[in-house]
């Protein structure tokens, strides 16, 4: 069950980009994709946390000039630039957080399963390189489809030996910035107190908002709630339509992935603190991984919070049917 304890303090603190004071250690956080749409946003949010204190970008293109830029910046962290394969090594090493957004983003009419042969080649060959020179480091995946690019950099540790399941993530926490700025613009509340947990993953009806979780305490009607599920879910369409071919979402992922790599940060030294990430959990039943709130400490994932008793058996049951439907269609055409 989700306590409320850690709602509160994810209502505190957890979703928000938040400093710690008194902390000795000087944290290193590797770009990776750093020239993208995401990517420069998000370094720059990056430079401005106040607890990086190495910033490391990396990308096959353009890193000299997004680097020297950033470096410009009047804040803590100092920017290194990394370019093409032979410098990732450099990049990594000795990170304590590498973020991900390396790789294609969608056009109109493409689903995030589209991107999966270009960019499941690419995290795989990251993550091979981070397994050598950076094993212990946390690793947050924003490229999708994160649903699948998980899984993929799991074996790729799992094959060298590294695989620890509390150092990796799936970036949804896009999906939580979106609910609450949409459950705030339809309630009127104030967007930077209000929680929305999102649970599952992150692409199309896996992506399950936790309206009846929202804080503060909120009532929906069942219109609203039929209304505001399937924008969540469609909302990176929405960006994607509207950009009409040049890309998808980029500003409020920098965003996201920033407010999660701080809070990574913050586990690190010690300030835990609850998110949702997408990570190899036994909150349900028949999936391997998913996404809930997670408690975030000094070697990632400290403890898997799960969603409520009512909401598991809704779940658990749609997963059941689920993998019945799924095995039904396979014996067809098997013939058993
Ligand atoms: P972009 O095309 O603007 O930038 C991607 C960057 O990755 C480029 O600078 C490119 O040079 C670089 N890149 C390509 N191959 C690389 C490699 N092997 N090593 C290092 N860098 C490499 O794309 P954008 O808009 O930044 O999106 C990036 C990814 O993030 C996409 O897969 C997109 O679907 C995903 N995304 C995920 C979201 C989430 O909520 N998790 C939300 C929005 C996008």
């Amino acid at each position: 069950a989700l306590p409320a304890k850690s709602l509160a303090s994810a209502a505190a603190n957890g979703l928000r980009l938040v400093s710690v004071r008194n902390s000795s250690s000087q944290p290193k956080v590797a770009l990776l994709g750093a020239s993208g749409g995401i990517g420069q946003p998000l370094g720059l949010l990056l430079k401005q946390d106040p607890l990086v204190a190495h910033l490391a970008l990396y990308d096959v293109v353009n890193t000299p000039g997004v680097a020297a830029d950033l470096s410009h910046i009047d804040s803590k962290a100092k920017v290194t630039a990394h370019t093409g394969a032979a410098e990732l090594h450099a990049a990594v090493k000795d990170a304590d957080v590498i973020v991900i957004p390396a790789g294609v983003p969608r056009k109109p009419g493409m689903t995030r399963d589209d991107l999966f042969n270009t960019n499941a080649g690419i995290v795989r060959d990251l993550v091979e390189t981070i397994a050598k020179a950076a094993p212990k480091a946390l690793i947050a995946i924003i490229t999708n489809p994160v649903n699948s690019t998980v899984p993929i950099a799991a074996e790729v540790l799992k094959k060298n030996g590294v695989y620890d399941k509390r150092r990796l993530f799936g970036v949804t926490t896009l999906d939580v910035v979106r609910s609450q700025a949409f459950v705030a613009e339809l309630k009127g509340h104030d967007a930077t107190k209000t929680v929305v947990p999102v649970v599952g993953g992150h692409a199309g009806i896996t992506i399950i908002p936790l309206l009846s979780q929202t804080k503060p305490s909120t009532k929906f009607s069942d219109e609203e709630i039929a209304k505001l599920t399937p924008r969540i879910q469609d909302a990176g369409t929405e960006v994607v339509n509207a950009k009409a071919g040049a890309g998808s979402a980029t500003l409020s992922m920098a965003l996201a992935g920033a407010r999660f790599a701080n809070a990574l940060v913050r586990g690190i030294k010690g300030d835990k603190n609850v998110q949702c990430a997408y990570v190899e959990s036994d909150a349900v039943k028949g999936v391997q991984y998913f996404s809930t709130p997670v408690e975030l400490g000094p070697n990632g994932v400290e403890k898997i919070l799960g969603v409520t008793s009512y909401e598991q058996k809704l779940i658990d049951a749609s997963v059941a049917e689920l993998n019945k439907n799924i095995e039904k269609g396979v014996a067809f055409v098997k013939g058993k």
